[in-house]
């Protein structure tokens, strides 16, 4: 069975739509602890439009699986992630004008400056995954730069239209999967994946877990916390 990491970012995205304090990602976080979640994840964006820092500070404290923070490879979060210590950090590229991250990071764009970036991270303990789109190159050069881990991105498969376009995508989230496993990093897949789409993607066996959120907030606001994280672990086992 695989994983399931939720991400609690929606959480907060509720709250800032009124700049008050509630509903609170901790307490969404400990909910989908105790349903069965394995993973919280949040995305400490740089114009701190949902997930701030308070938020993850007490995350730290609060979650006793494995907090995974997601973060652009920049200097600013390298220092917060230094000093906070998630027991997982996924680098993603980050544009101010998204509504949500559109794609996986050009590992091979970013070049040298990476390796960096993960040293550093890497010496505080934390261990460093990349979300790359389902693309050979992108993942050689991730275990390249010294990731130990990749998210591959399902937003393709994810968006697909027709049943013929998610069966193209499909297989190349498994190849690459297949691949991830080969070179010896941990693989996990996610973006977009829902209560409707999930299953193919649960049912390859390379990846060990999947990042979910939007869907599983949105459940959530209906049907509660723990029965939403419940509903998915089910369509995962
Ligand atoms: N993985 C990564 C790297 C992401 O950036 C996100 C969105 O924050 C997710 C997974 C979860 O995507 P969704 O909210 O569509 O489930």
């Amino acid at each position: 069975m695989k994983k399931l990491a939720v991400n609690v970012d929606h959480v907060a995205t509720l709250r800032e739509a009124r700049r008050t304090f509630y509903p609170d990602p901790v307490e969404a976080a400990v909910l989908a602890e105790l349903a069965g979640a394995e993973g919280i994840v949040v995305h400490l964006r740089e114009d701190r439009r949902h997930i701030k820092e308070r938020d993850l500070k007490v995350l730290r404290e609060v979650v006793k699986t494995c907090l995974n923070l997601e973060m652009a490879p920049v200097e600013e979060m390298v220092r917060i992630a230094r000093e906070v210590r998630p027991d997982m950090a996924t680098l993603v590229p980050e544009r101010r004008q998204e509504i949500t991250t559109e794609g996986g990071l050009d590992v091979i764009g970013y070049g040298e400056g990476l390796k960096g970036i993960i040293s550093g991270l890497k010496e505080a303990g934390i261990t460093v995954s990349i979300f790359v789109d389902p693309n050979p190159k992108q993942i050689e050069a991730a275990k390249a730069m010294g990731a130990d881990a990749v998210e591959i991105h399902t937003g393709l498969y994810s968006e697909a239209r027709t049943h013929e376009r998610q069966q193209q995508e499909l297989q190349k989230v498994m190849e690459a999967a297949r691949q991830g496993k080969a070179l010896g990093l941990s693989v996990r897949a996610g973006h977009g994946l829902n209560y409707w789409n999930v299953r193919p993607v649960a049912l390859i066996p390379e990846i060990e877990e999947l990042s979910i959120g939007h869907a599983i907030i949105a459940r959530a606001v209906l049907v509660g916390m723990q029965q939403a994280v419940r509903e998915m672990l089910e369509l995962l086992r």
